[in-house]
């Protein structure tokens, strides 16, 4: 009997090369972001199919609001119509959707979609999608380390009682498990600020392909590439 493959429960991906991808068709680089919800479409089938439980894309960082507004004002608007225009059909494939981030900088409009999203999708059971949305997270530390340090003044918590759990608590990720997995397509090998603390034992995959034109059967490439790695969390495997 062959041995079960093994599948990662939560797979975070950074989404990049949307602007490369532009350049290379000639195009303005909104219409690499517009490109690339087709790839958010197609990781959510094919994580769903794959029996994946979470699925987090980065979708916009903190130190993204510091390009072009024109850029800005499109990825806003593109965030706004993609909620409008997909929610029955993530609905509909039981998929949940939850946005990690700060709720600052943003538009009335874009809150709106944000809750609106979240509520309406809110019994999903089969897969949680997580966007982050604004996410940075250094920031994510340090308003943990802020909260943390006020139940220790209050008096709710003490200093000692202080472990991982209690810090995983306090991120934006609480009740999530670490990802298993991290992608980041168009060959950056670099985090950019993304889940620093959850990211401690996950397997990365750097493929060089930009993120239009990331597909299921790309998803389901680096579920094979996952199945192959060796996690030993320290330890020593049979295999070493
Ligand atoms: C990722 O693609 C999307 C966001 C950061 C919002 P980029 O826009 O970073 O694409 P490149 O890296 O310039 O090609
Ligand atoms: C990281 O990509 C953020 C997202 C994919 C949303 P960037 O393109 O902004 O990161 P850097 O600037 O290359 O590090
Ligand atoms: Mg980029």
């Amino acid at each position: 009997m062959s041995e079960k493959r093994a599948i990662p429960e939560h797979v975070a991906i950074i989404m990049d090369g949307n602007g490369r991808w532009a350049k290379q068709q000639g195009k303005e680089r909104y219409e690499g972001h517009i490109a690339g919800v087709e790839s958010v479409r197609a990781v959510v089938r094919a994580a769903a199919r794959n029996g994946v439980k979470w699925l987090t894309l980065y979708a916009f960082s903190t130190e993204n609001w510091g390009r072009p507004a024109a850029e800005v004002e499109a990825i806003m608007e593109l965030f706004c119509k993609s909620v409008m225009g997909e929610c029955d059909d993530l609905k509909r494939q039981g998929v949940k959707v939850r946005i990690i981030g700060e709720r600052t900088h943003f538009s009335e409009r874009v809150l709106t979609m944000i809750d609106h999203i979240e509520s309406y999708t809110e019994g999903g059971e089969r897969l949680t999608l997580v966007l982050a949305f604004n996410y940075s997270s250094r920031r994510e530390m340090v308003l943990a380390m802020q909260s943390i340090a006020q139940r220790v003044q209050l008096g709710e918590l003490k200093v000692e009682a202080i472990d991982d759990d209690v810090v995983a608590d306090s991120l934006m990720t609480r009740g999530m498990p670490d990802p298993d997995m991290i992608i980041r397509t168009s060959g950056e090998c670099r985090l950019s600020n993304f889940l620093l603390w959850q990211a401690s034992y996950a397997e990365f995959y750097f493929p060089e392909v930009l993120w239009p034109d990331f597909t299921e059967e790309e998803f389901d490439k680096a579920l094979e590439v996952f199945a192959r790695r060796d996690r030993r969390y320290g330890l020593v495997t049979d295999e070493n």
